[in-house]
């Protein structure tokens, strides 16, 4: 459970940190609210109390049953400090170092992680004052959430929106992560399934749904990792804070990773590529005839394969989801693939295989094996990127 302190500025964005809180109080998190007198002009505050079950802080001045000097208790609680919305206002204040309410007050007295969500008018956001500010922010180590461009309140189209609630929630979850074992490191995943055309209107393809390529990019970010993820064609969102490539065949995932493998320090191949592909894709929709149909495959390249032989500083680690005769095949898969690590998961176990939120593994390495307890895909994958942490560092934990 983590702590956040959401600090709300008078922006029209206002409403959209109520559900902010509500999703990081659903995720376990405590959280407790402060807002400025124009937030309130917004949104009650008994709206966020009623979400996050504590009283909201308005007034530095107001009296204080506990006994707390709350604009230096509350930044001194707080492991995360997130102002969503902040406006330009907040933004010059902070920049300057003014504390003249509760807010500006509890974020200078305030020494965790701090996370800046800018909200406003384009012109007010592209104003070389607030950029100005904001570089002084960065440069302080605030983390900026860059705003969404569209459709603003006032009526005018550009960047300055408040991002959907999910990239805020990850943006506040990743500044909870503390130390960043991985900053400076470059990870490449591949996720998802592969699509091999038949036609213009079939193709070949597998139940993949990404789920566990997209947790690995998630906790490598969180880590402090700059992450690539190419990604398959999947019903999932793009993970915040990370580059999405899309691929669609085995041979267009083939092209991307030689492209990029050799800037990379860590690599996992977690899509579930198409071992075949039609020999040649019909320009036009195949009509039906006969009773029977043949159709000719040939072999798609083994990326894996090619990454354990081209590599050189990369840690690469792989996956082997097997039906049957699961550790001997996934043994071999590491021996044959020369990578660090094979993640093995059978497709017929209970919590185990494409759909599901969780994973039962066994972590194989050349000269250990680790069998792994049923677990979420996000533990999983921080379980991934701690073990190859440590084979980097000969086998030490970080
Ligand atoms: N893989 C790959 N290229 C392929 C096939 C698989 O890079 N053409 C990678 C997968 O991303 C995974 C690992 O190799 O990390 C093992 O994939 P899997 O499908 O389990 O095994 P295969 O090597 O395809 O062998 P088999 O189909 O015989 O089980």
């Amino acid at each position: 459970m983590k702590k956040i302190l959401i600090g709300v500025t008078g922006g029209i964005a206002a409403y959209k940190a109520c559900d902010l809180v509500s999703r990081l109080v659903k995720n376990g998190d405590e959280v407790k609210v402060i807002m400025t007198d124009n937030a309130c002009r917004f949104v009650q505050p008994a709206t966020f109390e009623a979400l996050c079950h504590h009283p909201v802080y308005t007034d530095t001045f107001a009296t204080s049953l506990d006994g707390e000097i709350h604009h230096i208790s509350l930044g001194a609680w707080a492991d995360v400090f997130a102002i969503v919305p902040a406006t330009a206002n907040i933004i010059a204040k902070l920049a300057h170092g003014l504390a003249d309410d509760m807010l500006s007050s509890t974020m200078l007295a305030a020494t965790c992680a701090k996370v800046i969500a800018p909200a406003m008018n384009t012109h007010m956001f592209e104003n070389p004052a607030t950029q100005r500010n904001l570089a002084i922010l960065r440069n302080d180590g605030m983390q900026i959430v860059e705003p969404a461009s569209g459709h603003l309140a006032c009526g005018d189209v550009g960047k300055g929106k408040l991002p959907d609630v999910e990239d805020l929630f990850e943006a506040v979850q990743a500044a909870a992560v503390w130390p960043k074992p991985l900053q400076g490191k470059r990870v490449l995943i591949s996720a998802g399934p592969t699509q091999e055309a038949i036609d213009p209107v079939r193709y070949l393809t597998n139940h993949s749904s990404g789920k566990m390529g997209y947790a690995l990019a998630r906790q490598a970010y969180r880590l402090g990792a700059e992450v690539t993820l190419l990604s398959g064609p999947s019903a999932l969102r793009a993970p915040y804070g990370v580059t999405v490539l899309p691929f669609v065949s085995a041979n267009d995932l083939f092209c991307l990773v030689k492209d990029r493998m050799d800037q990379a320090d860590y690599i996992i191949m977690s899509a579930a590529v198409g071992d075949y592909r039609a020999s040649e894709i019909a320009p036009n929709k195949i009509k039906k005839h006969d009773e029977q149909m043949c159709l000719t495959l040939v072999k798609n390249p083994d990326i894996l394969q090619y990454i354990g032989e081209h590599r050189h500083q990369q840690i690469v680690c792989g996956f082997a989801m097997e039906t049957e005769h699961l550790l001997e095949n996934a043994k071999a898969k590491l021996a044959k693939k020369n990578c660090h690590m094979i993640v093995a998961n059978h497709l017929k176990q209970a919590g185990a295989g494409f759909q599901t939120d969780t994973n039962v593994a066994t972590l194989i390495q050349p000269d250990e094996q680790k069998a792994l307890p049923l677990m979420s895909k996000d533990e999983l994958a921080q379980t991934i990127l701690l073990e190859m942490m440590k084979i980097e560092n000969g086998g030490q934990a970080c």
